[in-house]
């Protein structure tokens, strides 16, 4: 009895470790309290906000494609984001947004984390040269975008404002940073996300991260 308690304890680890290495665990980021200017340069507010890298490669190979260095910062109304994209090739030829270079921003007001899109998720997505596209619940309204290009790639400043509900510190909303890149055809060789790992955050907000807000 108790060695089959055992074997099975054993064998659940085994599976629960496999299926976080081969899936990756949820992630949770910290954004600090603050209002940057939304112009593509860094603020003196951005400073101490901690960085993060979107290091899950969906599509493309680490090394061979795109990826972001990014900070969050937030206050009642908004959360901030500021990317800097590495992307040697910077190509927005598609007809699809998302398959052209660009960078994605999700958001779930709510954090329950649900399998389809409810009335607080929402996806956000603007391309290198500042031209913004929409998923979900997302529009113009809420989002406030600069971009400015660099030797590296491009740099993205946004605001995201919330749509259903005011933040305050300690709170814990879902998030996820995504980086599409086109190759010089204009086709889609990478998606690289800071949490998820399959495509799934435009449909299935449960694939979000976390974002704790701190003062
Ligand atoms: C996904 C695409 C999807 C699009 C829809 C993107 O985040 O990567 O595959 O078609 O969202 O808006
Ligand atoms: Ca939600
Ligand atoms: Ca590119």
């Amino acid at each position: 009895m108790r060695r089959s308690r055992l074997f099975i304890l054993i064998t659940l680890l085994v599976i629960g470790l496999f299926l976080s290495l081969a899936f990756g665990q949820t992630l949770t980021a910290t954004a600090k309290y603050g209002k940057p200017k939304i112009d593509a340069e860094m603020d003196e507010v951005w400073k101490n906000a901690e960085e993060y890298i979107t290091d899950r490669y969906v599509q493309g190979e680490k090394g061979k494609v795109a990826y972001a260095k990014f900070r969050v910062l937030w206050d009642e109304e908004s959360i901030y984001v500021w990317a800097e994209v590495y992307d040697s090739l910077l190509n927005k030829d598609s007809t699809n947004p998302w398959e052209q270079d660009s960078l994605e921003i999700f958001v779930d007001e709510g954090n329950e984390k649900a399998t389809s899109y409810d009335k607080n998720d929402a996806q956000y997505r603007v391309n290198f040269e500042n031209v913004q596209s929409y998923g979900t619940n997302a529009s113009r309204d809420y989002f406030v975008t600069a971009t400015k290009k660099t030797d590296f790639g491009y740099i993205v400043e946004a605001q995201v404002k919330m749509r259903t509900r005011k933040l305050n510190e300690g709170d814990v909303i879902g998030f996820d940073v995504q980086v599409n890149d086109a190759d010089r055809f204009g086709s889609r060789v990478g998606i690289i996300a800071w949490n998820e790992t399959e495509n799934e955050n435009w449909r299935n907000p449960s694939y979000l991260g976390n974002l704790k807000l701190v003062k």
